[in-house]
């Protein structure tokens, strides 16, 4: 059941019948909306998103692959992002008592991507969600007759009350003690110091091996997002801040204040696929109102 609104992207809709619901576009896979049972969005979408390919569509949950970032030759977060997939029609079996609601998409190489990746794969995306809970599970099939390597990342770009906010009380716990990559420092390794992650400019870390659970706290909006992934060793942690925002041409030039992107991925050590091997991460996002409670 695939829907068209009026930006005239493909997008199938999810509901569950707790009443939260999601919105995922045929175009690069994005999760473009996740609302809870009353109705808030919880994603960040851009103020002035570019509804035109091959721009990205900046908000939501973006699949970078086959690159993260500019960590590679290819175009910035890969070209998965970029390209118009399918509903998969065959799809690995669903849990058995399972009460999601779910779609399956797939991307495959074409003959155009084979010139910029000489690869051949199947990427495959489920998107399900439960009561509070979205879930979304990548798997990358290598069809080619040689090994390959690639890194990945769902880039979630969260809904936060306002981060600006001199008292803002948006943190980030479960990345205290790592070693991450400073984007911002030419990528040189630092080993975070602060007891929980707290933003008054601009940020954009990689987060090596850390823990299969990240908290973001947002106590103005008594919500947190717990974050719980498979997979995926690495969290990117970025917000652009106000300078870079007005540089962004699909950004709006506050939009900065209400997003900050906590992403599960697989950078440092990419993966290694050989022909026929597949791979699959996992990550969950769940939405708790009321503050957090670090032993949940
Ligand atoms: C983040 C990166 O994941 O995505 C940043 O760490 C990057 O470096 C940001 O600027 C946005 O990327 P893009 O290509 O969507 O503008």
């Amino acid at each position: 059941n695939i829907v068209h609104d009026a930006d005239g992207f493909p997008r199938v809709k999810l509901t569950e019948s707790g009443g939260s619901s999601a919105e995922v576009l045929l175009y690069g896979a994005q999760v473009v909306s996740w609302k809870n049972e009353r109705k808030e969005e919880l994603l960040f979408m851009s103020r002035k998103v570019i509804w035109k390919p091959p721009k990205a569509i900046r908000g939501g949950i973006t699949v970078c692959f086959p690159q993260f970032g500019n960590f590679g030759a290819l175009e910035q977060h890969g070209f998965a992002r970029n390209r118009l997939w399918s509903l998969d029609s065959c799809p690995s079996p669903l849990p058995p008592a399972n009460n999601q609601s779910t779609v399956d998409l797939i991307l495959k190489s074409t003959e155009e991507d084979l010139k910029m990746w000489p690869h051949r794969f199947e990427l495959r995306l489920r998107v399900s969600i439960g009561a509070g809970k979205l879930t979304l599970i990548p798997r990358v099939r290598n069809t080619d007759n040689k090994a390959f390597t690639f890194t990945f990342a769902l880039h979630n770009y969260l809904s936060v009350s306002d981060i600006s906010f001199i008292c803002s009380e948006v943190r980030v716990e479960g990345l205290e003690t790592l070693d991450y990559f400073d984007s911002l420092m030419q990528r040189k390794r630092f080993t975070e110091q602060a007891d929980a992650i707290t933003f008054e400019g601009e940020v954009d870390r990689v987060y090596l091996s850390t823990p299969t659970k990240i908290a973001i706290i947002d106590h103005e909006k008594k919500r947190t997002f717990v974050l719980r992934k498979e997979g995926l060793p690495d969290a990117v942690v970025w917000n652009p801040w106000d300078k870079k925002a007005k540089a962004l041409p699909d950004f709006g030039d506050e939009d900065y204040k209400t997003m900050l992107c906590v992403d599960s991925a697989a950078i440092e050590n990419p993966v290694v696929l050989k022909p026929l091997e597949e791979w699959k991460g996992q990550q969950e996002l769940s939405n708790v109102s009321s503050s957090y409670c670090s032993g949940q």
